[in-house]
């Protein structure tokens, strides 16, 4: 039966001269050795159990070879195990074809873990058998998890958003924007902007490094964004010179205004918003 996990012409041909006790006793070692738990189970029996198992499936559930040989592999399935997965291995399995899943299992312990499974349908004189490989993906997992948790905190702190009134938002930008940053910080405020209503943004750039190659239309792009959801961004924190630039570059028809701080743009604000209330 296990001449099935010979791959190459070579292999096959070497192995050949090899007595089929010396093959079973060296594949058993090859496999029991490796890092992938291997189990065969066989269909034309009832519940199709296994009817094998390696030495790496047995150390990976905790249970042992006597408990596993002549069981539906099912019993490895738990409350957090999927269904959708489940139904996904039950149609391939009664389709005889090809599946690859990640799913949680338990071990004899009932800790969980997180098993990547590839069921391979083969046929041996005939005969069909299920193989089945499990990679204990735990591990990979869980530091796949607290990568992402820390990107996002890195993508919080980059964009910092904070309603400083009832309408107005107000986001600090430090270190050095680059095109990815700045098209997350794009999307973010616009978000933001539709979810609290903000009818003003300030982009403070103090913190920002800025220099005269930085493009200016950057800000352009995300007050015409605003523009469109009827609200109005304002910059602030910026020297005399990027000023200067910011007017020569974009403001021609004075739309985009900058201020050299939080403060004076929102005094500059609060004018406003009495001018309307006069107006009204
Ligand atoms: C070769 C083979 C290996 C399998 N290995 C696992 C496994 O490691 N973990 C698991 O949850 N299910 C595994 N299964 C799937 C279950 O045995 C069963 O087919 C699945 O739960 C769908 O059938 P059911 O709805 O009757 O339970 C395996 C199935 C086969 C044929």
């Amino acid at each position: 039966m296990l001449g099935l996990f010979y791959e190459t012409k070579d292999e096959v041909d070497c192995l050949k001269e090899l007595n089929h006790e010396v093959q079973v006793t060296l594949l058993e070692a090859m496999l029991d050795g490796s890092k992938v738990g291997t189990i065969v189970t066989d269909p034309s029996q009832p519940d199709n159990p296994i009817i094998y198992t390696n030495q790496t499936f047995v150390d990976m559930t905790g249970y042992s070879q006597e408990e596993i040989i002549g069981r539906n592999c099912r019993f490895l399935q738990g409350a957090g195990t999927a269904k959708e997965d489940v139904e996904k291995m039950r149609t391939a399995i009664a389709a005889e074809e090809k599946v690859i899943v990640t799913i949680q299992n338990y071990r004899k312990d009932g800790s969980p873990f997180w098993n990547r499974l590839v069921i391979d349908p083969v046929r041996i004189e005939g005969k069909l058998y299920f193989i089945g490989t499990q990679t204990d993906i735990t591990l990979e997992r869980s530091q796949q998890q607290a990568i992402m948790a820390n990107e996002d905190e890195i993508e919080k702190l980059m964009l910092p958003i904070l309603s400083v009134q009832e309408n107005v938002a107000t986001v600090a930008l430090v270190g050095t924007m680059y095109h990815h940053r700045f098209e997350t910080l794009k999307v973010k405020i616009c978000e933001y902007v539709q979810l609290h209503r903000i009818e003003y943004v300030i982009i403070d750039i103090t913190g920002l490094s800025w220099n005269e190659n930085s493009p200016l239309y950057w800000f352009k792009q995300i007050y015409d964004a605003l523009r469109i959801m009827g609200s109005k961004l304002y910059v602030t924190g910026i020297t005399v010179s990027a000023a200067q630039q910011f007017s020569n570059d974009l403001d021609r028809d004075d739309r985009l205004v900058t201020f050299s701080t939080i403060e004076r743009a929102l005094n500059f604000i609060a004018q406003e918003e009495k001018s309307k209330q006069n107006m009204r």
